[in-house]
């Protein structure tokens, strides 16, 4: 989720560039840079290409920039959110080969072999970036193309077609001072249009000093940015006709791209960060689950531990149903906080996953230190590279969710889930458990997640109708079984950290024992009831709630009739293997946490008394 922007006209483009950065800075970064072609009118031997970059805040590189500013009026910057590549000076952008210099927002999948070729050519690296690659491509399609007013595009456009993967990219050259040219695949890209002057950037903020008059790239469009126009072809080169639009939004409403709060904006960009969690882990034949490099032999690995706090808990349940149904590994998951006080029974062989959004969480940063000082292997998922748990680890897979605003986790949660169902894969593939039929159909229906978000995302409006029939309540709670007792638990959570009202998740078989004591008129219950194995019995503890007076809020897969009868409203989300079913089940309890704060008028994004990182015990 990096920033970028570019600019072509008549303005000292320096301080433009860093004000257009900073714009961006709620997409959350570890680095940035600008990169400026000075002296533009001057003959090609003496324009130069400056480039100014450095790890840390953009008030790190306006040290830099501080009285030595390059002077000029074409130039492109940056913010890096690191996926491959640690947060460091060498790997900020802007990268640069010869005269070419590009910044970039997404994840080259087959950069490692693109790398190898160019390697065999010659060509040296000077980052761990996925990005630097690309300017050597351009650079060497550049000599191949005959000097005109299209050089760079069409460099950049043969270039393009070598990569696999997301790509929001937008190069400069010094041999061709006149133009910006950018592309777009799978990560958002704008243009700005001006008078005499046109801008390009990765979203709508950086861009409303300067104009509101946008267009938005499509998959697949390149375009060339003059001071005079824009220009929008394919990668077939064939000219695009993309329709300028008028932005009305605040600043504020353009950071949440039009949305009301972050949290909501990031319920929404969970397809998009699924899409992302998964791009470039997944094998189809033979069916498995690539965890960047890291390959674990399950019949070394004497037990597994799984260790997180809050959603990141809920998460790890959920990862001990997905283990040990795909590996037949026994699982133990807990609670990081009291793993690290209990003097744990851990030794050499064991492996430890740590789970942790932020990567900086204090009681799981200790949980995994008293592992390892017991011999464990530490194995973490995080959404932050180079944090504080990763770098404590032997491996790390990160979650491409893309920084997370909203102080209660969401798309953070789901990609996990997503992790953690990868790991689940791999195990079973190498424990000789998972039959090549059940991964092919495990694989499958994980690549068809995305687009099942997608769906179910369009019962937002029913679950913000829901939120204003009980949003007065004052307790609620949450039912579910098997994999969907941790999204019970999830979706208390949820709902209690926004809205301050009290609630419980439950494992639905545990109504009898006690919590059945607590239902009466009109106590909202939620109940998680896919089509799974536990189905049937979900259904006689949801009648139990009704026969109490209970008002059920039923989740069930869609096309079941049956449940109609039964409770008082049906969500419907689609179908998908049982234990890949969580992933899409939570999604309207988020929604529902989220309209139900929103109805009572809570700071959603800053919840009282919370922090989006606990960094303290
Ligand atoms: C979840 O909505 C909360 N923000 C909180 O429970 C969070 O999951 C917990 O503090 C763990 O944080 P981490 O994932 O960054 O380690």
């Amino acid at each position: 989720m990096c920033g970028i922007i570019g600019y072509i006209g008549p303005k000292q483009v320096t301080t433009l560039l860093v004000e257009g950065l900073r714009r961006l800075e709620y997409r959350g970064y570890d680095s940035a840079g600008v990169a400026v072609i000075t002296n533009p009118s001057s003959p090609s031997s003496t324009r130069e290409l400056q480039i100014v970059r450095c790890r840390g805040k953009l008030s790190e590189l306006e040290g830099q920039l501080a009285g030595a500013a390059p002077q000029g009026n074409v130039g492109i910057g940056h913010t890096r959110w690191a996926t491959h590549g640690r947060p460091s000076d060498e790997n900020a952008h802007p990268h640069r080969f010869e005269s070419v210099a590009v910044v970039h927002n997404g994840i080259i999948e087959n950069y490692l072999s693109l790398k190898r070729s160019l390697s065999e050519r010659g060509h040296s690296f000077s980052s761990e970036t996925d990005t630097e690659i690309i300017a050597h491509l351009i650079w060497e399609e550049l000599q191949r193309v005959a000097p005109g007013p299209d050089r760079l595009l069409t460099a950049t456009q043969r270039a393009l077609k070598h990569l696999e993967g997301a790509y929001a990219v937008v190069v400069l050259c010094t041999d061709t001072p006149d133009e910006v040219v950018c592309a777009k695949s799978a990560s958002p890209l704008v243009l700005g249009l001006g008078d005499g002057e046109n801008l390009i950037a990765s979203d709508v903020p950086a861009l409303l000093p300067h104009t509101r008059r946008v267009i938005f790239l499509e998959e697949g469009d390149l375009a060339q940015l003059t001071r005079e126009k824009v220009r929008v072809i394919g990668l077939d080169g064939v000219e695009r006709k993309r329709p300028e639009r008028v932005i009305t939004w605040s600043l504020l409403a353009a950071e949440k791209a039009g949305y009301k709060h972050f949290m909501l904006k990031e319920i929404f960009e969970q397809p998009r960060a699924v899409t992302d969690t998964l791009r470039g882990r997944l094998s189809h034949a033979p069916a498995d689950a690539l965890l960047d490099g890291y390959d674990i032999d399950p019949s070394k690995v004497k037990r597994l531990f799984v260790l997180a706090c809050g959603t990141s808990f809920h998460a790890s349940l959920v990862g001990k149903y997905l283990i040990e149904a795909l590996a037949r590994i026994p699982v133990e998951v807990d609670l990081a906080s009291e793993f690290r006080y209990r003097d744990p029974i851990v030794s050499s062989g064991d492996l430890v996953v740590a789970v942790s959004q932020s990567g900086e969480t204090a009681d799981t940063l200790a949980a995994i230190r008293e592992a390892q000082k017991k011999g464990a292997q530490i194995f973490s998922i995080a959404n932050v590279v180079d944090s504080s748990i990763p770098r404590t680890s032997q491996h790390s897979l990160y979650t491409h969710a893309g920084p997370e605003i909203g102080v209660a986790s969401t798309k953070a949660f789901t990609t996990q889930l997503v992790a953690l169902a990868l790991l689940a894969l791999h195990l079973g593939r190498r424990s000789g458990r998972l039959s090549e039929e059940a991964a092919q159909a495990f694989v499958h229906d994980l690549t068809s997640l995305p687009a099942k978000l997608t769906q179910v995302l369009q019962t937002a409006e029913q679950l913000q109708q829901l939120a204003r029939t009980y949003g007065h309540c004052r307790d609620m709670l949450y039912l579910g079984r098997g994999p969907q007792f941790p999204i019970a638990l999830e979706g208390a959570l949820k709902l209690k950290e926004i809205s301050y009202i009290h609630a419980e998740g439950y494992a639905a078989g545990e109504m009898k024992h006690g919590p059945i004591a607590l239902i009466d008129e009109g106590l909202p219950v939620l109940v998680l009831a896919p089509h799974d194995g536990g189905y049937e019995k979900v259904l006689s503890n949801l009648s139990e709630v009704k026969a109490r007076g209970g008002h059920v809020i039923a989740i069930t897969t869609e096309g079941d009739h049956s449940l109609r009868t039964l409770a008082d409203h049906v969500i419907e989300v689609p179908a998908v293997h049982p234990l890949l079913a969580p992933i899409i089940t939570v999604v309207p309890l988020q929604l529902f946490a989220y309209y139900v704060a929103d109805f009572k008028g809570t700071d959603v994004d800053q919840p009282r008394n919370l922090a989006k990182s606990v960094t303290v015990e």
